[in-house]
Order: structure tokens, then sequence, then C-alpha cells
């Protein structure tokens, strides 16, 4: 798929929140001089939509700081690899993303964060349909103790996605490369599927109710380097249809599934900040800033 065909796919963003009326109107400006330098054949310019915008989000955890002044945009189609040492804050960002903090108890969330434009924290934001369209896959599959087919329909039927449920899972299946290992054994228990084939059933759960961000945590650090391939053979094609947030310890995962990547680290006070965020090549071949070149060097703590 092209960018150009990714970014004339408007997002339909009416279901997510009332409008936002005090978001800044487009600014149109004026033409410059018309005494122009010599023009260079210019690169066609790529624009992407931006999906996430965070500027400034700190969260605590009661009085512990957790997390200060993330400011980055995650932008539509590509795959996003947040990197970082243990508890510098990589979840916690993750799970801001789709709200998946909010029941922790002393949790609070400040800064502005917003989803195609709207305030995900904003009085007017849907939790329910904030879910819905940005599902979230964890470290260690957890299948619900039913059926392969029950997993994949669970959410659809409890949104109320009943029509054409069949097709649905099938489709989701599909879309999480392990219809062709399961298509005949639908009915059997999610429990009796490897590792592996658990966490696809957990893509294809989440992917079930087409939403349009999937969020990744540690996807494949509990997994052998087989069912890893796999993993990120699927990473590469869900990019395709949806936008990637994926945390991981893995470096060369980061390398090999990420096109930007950001690099979280814990200053003094061991509060998690955002370091350093650029194109996964230009992160890990000329890292600007000495804290993530000790990290993805190894020379870190
Ligand atoms: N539910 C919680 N209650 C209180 N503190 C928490 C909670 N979850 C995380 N924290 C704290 O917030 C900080 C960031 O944790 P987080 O889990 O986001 O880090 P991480 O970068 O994902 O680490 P890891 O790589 O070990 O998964 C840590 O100090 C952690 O102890
Ligand atoms: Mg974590």
């Amino acid at each position: 798929m092209s960018v150009s065909e990714t970014t004339t796919d408007e997002f339909d963003d009416t279901l997510i929140a009332e409008p936002d009326r005090s978001a800044p109107a487009r600014i149109r400006l004026s033409p410059g001089p018309t005494r122009r330098p010599t023009p260079e054949p210019a690169a066609p310019a790529i624009t992407r939509q931006i999906v996430f915008d965070a500027r400034g989000v700190w969260v605590d955890y009661g009085a512990k700081r957790a997390l200060e002044d993330v400011t980055m945009t995650i932008e539509r189609n590509l795959a996003t690899a947040l990197i970082g040492p243990s508890g510098c804050g990589k979840s916690t960002f993750l799970r801001c993303l789709n709200r998946m903090n909010d029941s922790i108890p002393g949790f609070s969330v400040g800064g502005e964060l917003r989803y195609h434009g709207h305030d995900l924290y904003g009085p007017t934001a849907n939790r329910v349909e904030v879910r819905r369209r940005i599902g979230m896959v964890f470290q260690k599959p957890n299948p619900f103790p039913k059926s392969i087919y029950d997993n994949v329909a669970w959410a659809p039927r409890n949104l109320g996605m009943k029509d054409g449920l069949d097709e649905r899972v099938e489709r989701a299946l599909r879309g999480a490369a392990l219809w062709d290992e399961v298509k005949d054994r639908l009915k059997q228990s999610a429990l009796g599927l490897s590792g592996g084939q658990q966490q696809r059933l957990c893509i294809a759960r989440a992917i079930a109710v087409e939403p349009d961000v999937v969020l990744l945590d540690e996807p494949a650090s509990a997994l052998d380097p087989i069912a890893t391939a796999s993993i990120e053979d699927l990473i590469h094609e869900l990019k395709l249809r949806y936008t990637i947030v994926i945390v991981t310890h893995n470096m060369q995962q980061a390398m090999r599934v990420a096109d930007r990547t950001a690099f979280f680290s814990l200053d003094e006070n061991r509060t998690g900040a955002l370091i350093e965020y650029a194109d996964t090549k230009t992160l890990f071949s000329h890292p600007a800033d000495s804290r993530t070149r000790d990290y993805i060097t190894g020379q870190f703590g």
C-alpha cells in the first residue's frame, strides 16, 4: 500500500467524542515572496495522519511521578516502538493511549493527549468507543477459557456486532495469520493452542472489532524464536491496516518491525522521560543523545 493511499482514507471521528471546538483552526499561510532560490527537485512530501498527539504528558501513581513531559506524535499505518530500561514508563504510556490505566488506584494523568484531534481524557471522550478503536495485546497470551471461536467473537458480541459474526471471526483469524491452523477446531478450547498460537489468537481478538490502533506490550517476550518471528511478520502485515504501537525490550525486534522508535529512560528521581524519538534507522545508527547511545550499545547502568 502506498503512502498516498493510506492518507486519503479519512478517519471517521464522529463517534469518539463531540467535535472539539477548541481545536485550533487550520491556518492558511499567505504566499511567500515571489523571488525564490533555484528550485531543487524535491522528494514528494509524505504527510501522514497523526493518530496520537501527546504534549507534556505526565503520569502519577499516588505521590510517585512515573512519567514526565512526554511530547510525541504517533502516525497512521506506521509501527512505532517504545524502548528503554525497566520501569521507565513504557507500559504506562502505552496504556494511557487507550485509557487502560484509569482503574488503577492513585493513577492520574496530565498534559494533553489527543487521538485524531480529540482529547482522550476530555469530558466528552467515550471510553467504550476508545477501547473499541484502540485494541491491546499483552505480554502474556491471555485467551479466555472458551473456544477459539468464542474468544474472537467475544468483543463483537459484547458490542452488539452480531451480524455476519462467522465471517468476522474468520476475517480476524486470517488477519492474525491463524486461520489455516485453527479452522477445523474453532469449537475447541483456546487453551489447547501453543503459546505463539494463543498470542496470535489474542491479536485476532483485538482486531475482531476492526480497531484503528493495536497496542502491543512486549507481545513476543514469552515466545520462542519461531513464534516470535511469526508475530514480527504479522506486525508487518498489520500495519498496512492498523496503526501499531509496540513496547519491546528486544532492540533487534524494534529494528526489524518499527518505522519509528522512542527511547524512554529514567532520570535521577527514577521518573520516566522520553529521551529521543526518531526514525528507527536513525535512532539506532546515529542517536542524538548520549543516553540513547549508551542504552543501545549496552552501556546502560
Ligand atoms: N499499577 C501501578 N501502581 C503503582 N505504580 C506503578 C503501577 N504500574 C507501574 N507503576 C510504576 O510506574 C513506573 C513505570 O512502570 P511501567 O510498568 O510503565 O514501566 P516499563 O517501562 O513498562 O517497565 P518494564 O520494562 O519492566 O515493563 C515504575 O516505577 C512502576 O513501579
Ligand atoms: Mg512494561
